[in-house]
């Protein structure tokens, strides 16, 4: 996989790092409470095992699966949910943990899907976040990196569903989309 990647834009240890510092605020923002913390599929996945072992503090964990890029280089302007949560979230302190925000339509459909759920409260976790790619308003309350307009793959984030299990996050050299 290694041969397929252009550059590094994030290594392992700028991600370790990244993590450290996002599990402290998590701590102090959820000292006194307990939120449900889910992790949205599948890219959240190494992100969300990571993050939560720095974050020393009381939580429940779930996971929701919505996917609207099937794979490719372009949101398909569609959210659709393929696996929800089974915690009842009305009333409770709800974090969401993601790789990325790009368009911001994933955050925005999921935000309004959970408090119309009755959440008390939203907040947002992310790896990175892309604003320059923004389509619809979505703000989050903890950032890891604040990524260029380029398409990343790597530490959860796919290319057609593959470099998932890259352990850094870069960019793919151009030829790997051209040949497909
Ligand atoms: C990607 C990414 C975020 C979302 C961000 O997921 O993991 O969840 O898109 O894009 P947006 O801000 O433009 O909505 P994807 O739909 O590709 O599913 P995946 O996590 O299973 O790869
Ligand atoms: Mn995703
Ligand atoms: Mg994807």
């Amino acid at each position: 996989m290694d041969n397929d990647i252009l550059k590094t834009l994030y290594s392992r240890q700028d991600i370790a790092e990244a993590c450290q510092r996002l599990g402290k605020e998590l701590e102090t923002e959820y000292q006194d409470r307990v939120p449900v913390v889910i992790g949205v599929l599948r890219g959240s996945i190494f992100f969300m095992a990571d993050l939560l072992r720095n974050a020393d503090t009381y939580m429940e964990m779930d996971f929701i699966d919505v996917s609207s890029y099937h794979g490719g280089l372009a949101s398909s302007g569609e959210v659709q949910l393929v696996t929800d949560i089974t915690t009842d979230v009305a009333g409770r302190d709800v974090l969401l943990v993601e790789d990325i925000v790009d368009t911001g339509r994933t955050l925005k459909y999921l935000i309004d899907l959970l408090l119309k759920r009755g959440a008390n409260e939203v907040k947002v976790c992310t790896l990175l976040d892309k604003p320059t790619g923004r389509v619809v308003e979505a703000k989050s309350d903890f950032v890891g990196f604040v990524v260029p307009n380029e398409f990343v793959v790597g530490y959860g984030l796919d290319y057609k569903e593959q470099y998932r299990n890259l352990p850094y996050i870069g960019v793919l050299k151009p030829e790997i989309y051209s040949n497909n």
